[in-house]
């Protein structure tokens, strides 16, 4: 009777996997000269994991952010704005007042080449700050995190034109 009981809770358990919400996801960033991969893990804590490649830019920062819509139908131009659920300013990851899509900078060195590694506290797959179906930009400049008087500056960083972009997908 015992391992009946086990059985049929093994069964409920896998039954609910199969149902369970995405905990990762992916983006193909694709730009002129421009590729690169970036995946997003969900961790038990609650964070999220944000890590991948891009190549194709000369040495620098460059502004990374989330936009609200996954659709490039127009180029990374039709993604949106940045993705801001909670209607707040922009800002640097670590700040409490920052878009939801507010990962900061990303850095290239001399080889062209970018290793992006970090954990953010605000993303989630799903949910209300979910970025599935969304998309990943890459600017052409370094984002100012709202800390300088330009008009953009609060808004987007002031890091110029969209580069690069993927949707984010299940993965
Ligand atoms: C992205 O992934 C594809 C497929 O695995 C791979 O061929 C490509 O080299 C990757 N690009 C980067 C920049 O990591
Ligand atoms: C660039 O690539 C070369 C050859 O693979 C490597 O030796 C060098 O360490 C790389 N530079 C950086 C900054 O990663
Ligand atoms: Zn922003």
């Amino acid at each position: 009777m015992f391992y009946v009981v086990l059985a049929a809770v093994a069964l409920v358990v896998n039954a609910h996997h199969e149902h369970a919400q995405p905990t990762r996801a992916i983006a193909h960033l694709v730009g002129e000269n421009i590729r690169g991969n970036i995946t997003f893990t969900q961790q038990p804590d609650g964070k999220v994991h944000v890590e991948g490649s891009i190549v194709g830019l000369p040495p620098g920062h460059y502004g990374f952010h989330v936009h609200e819509k996954g659709d490039i139908t127009g180029g990374c131009g039709s993604t949106g704005a940045h993705f801001n659920p909670e209607h707040k300013e922009h800002g640097h990851p670590g700040d409490e007042n920052r878009h939801v899509g507010d990962l900061g900078n990303v850095e290239f060195d001399s080889n062209y080449s970018s290793r992006i590694d970090m954990v953010d506290s605000f993303l989630s797959i799903v949910g209300p700050h979910g970025i599935l179906g969304r998309a990943v930009v890459l600017r052409e400049k370094a984002d100012d995190f709202g800390r300088t008087n330009h008009p953009d500056s609060r808004k987007t960083g002031n890091a110029g034109g969209r580069v690069a972009c993927g949707v984010i997908g299940i993965l």
